[in-house]
């Protein structure tokens, strides 16, 4: 198989292997990537990004979990994210996967948490935005997602522009802040474009329709040409850069992260932190096979 998507993607899903990932602390080259194991070393990173301007999205990491304790524990670990950033007064949100919180085990056991997190957070007026995981999990995160919106509004989700239903589901989301990605997951081509050039093309369709209307916009992307488009179009389209913002993996383009919140858009990156680590690190390296020199540098420099 080689050092190719499907590897790393085979290697994400190694239930032993992330078992005792959680042990190692962060290993392999993965602290260039994930802010640290504990709240202490994810908020000094987070103090850093916003010194250069730039918000946080914090995802407390958590895989496979299949148990309510596990989902009871990643909860608790949740709310105790959101003190942290009541209490440092950061500027920062909260990224979440449903199957972190109990989606697998039983859908109203996950939207009970969810309806916690989301009032603490609505409490300390902090945004949550709910991941995309794969496709079988996509009806249940969408419904759930309107049962919450029922009493809070400061949920999002995201959307990915590799799968046909896209476009659709983005009219049904108009009023909702989202955040448009190309899509991280091995699909099958019944429900998901497969090759890179037209997963790219709807990307923009699909930037561009949301943009026009009437929500914030997050663009989740570290792909240079993309970026480009979307600061043409909204110039020609006279957007307010209020209406949107560019966001980026902590670890990547950082140097490019800082250059476009010095031209004034509205910069956030996503910070990972926790010790379940492993599963995100090689997903990574799926997207990117030559993020492989992080692994083989951090081996020498050992
Ligand atoms: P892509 O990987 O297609 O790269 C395009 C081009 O950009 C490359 O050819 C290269 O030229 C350049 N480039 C990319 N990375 C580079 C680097 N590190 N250094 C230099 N050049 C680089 N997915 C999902 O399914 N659900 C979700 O909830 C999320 N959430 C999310 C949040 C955030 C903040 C981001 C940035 C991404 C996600 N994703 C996601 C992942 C997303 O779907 C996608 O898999 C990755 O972002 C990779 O696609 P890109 O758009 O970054 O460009």
């Amino acid at each position: 198989m080689g050092l190719t998507r499907d590897f790393f993607i085979s290697l994400s899903k190694n239930q032993l292997l992330n078992n005792g990932a959680k042990k190692w602390g962060l290993k392999l080259g993965a602290s260039k990537v994930v802010a640290g194991t504990d709240i202490d070393s994810m908020m000094r990173s987070v103090k850093e990004l916003n010194s250069n301007g730039i918000s946080a999205t914090i995802d407390n990491l958590g895989e496979f979990v299949y148990s309510r304790e596990e989902a009871l524990l990643a909860k608790a670990n949740i709310l105790e994210t959101l003190e942290a950033i009541q209490m440092h007064a950061v500027n920062a949100h909260m990224s979440i996967k449903l199957t972190q919180v109990g989606l697998d085990v039983d859908y109203k056991f996950c939207l009970e948490n969810m309806k916690e997190i989301a009032a603490l957070a609505a409490n300390y007026d902090i945004f949550i935005n709910i991941d995309m995981e794969d496709y079988g999990h996509l009806q249940e995160t969408l419904r759930l997602l309107q049962e919450l919106l029922k009493d809070y509004d400061n949920v999002g989700t995201v959307i990915q522009s590799y799968l046909y239903r896209s476009e659709k589901d983005l009219e049904s989301l108009q009023n909702v802040r989202l955040r448009l990605v190309k899509g991280a997951y091995k699909e099958s081509a019944e429900v998901s474009l497969q090759g890179k050039q037209e997963i790219d093309e709807n990307y923009l369709k699909l930037i561009k329709n949301r943009l026009l209307g009437p929500a914030f916009t997050s663009i989740a992307t570290h792909d240079h040409n993309i970026i480009n488009e979307v600061k043409k179009f909204v110039v020609q389209n006279n957007i307010p850069y209020s209406r949107f913002e560019f966001q980026m993996l902590y670890g990547f383009r950082s140097e490019m992260q800082k250059d476009l919140a010095k031209e004034g858009y509205n910069f956030t990156t996503y910070v990972p932190f926790g010790q379940d680590w492993y599963g995100y690190y090689m997903r990574r390296l799926a997207e990117r096979p030559q993020n492989i020199n992080l692994v083989l540098k951090s081996m020498v420099s050992k």
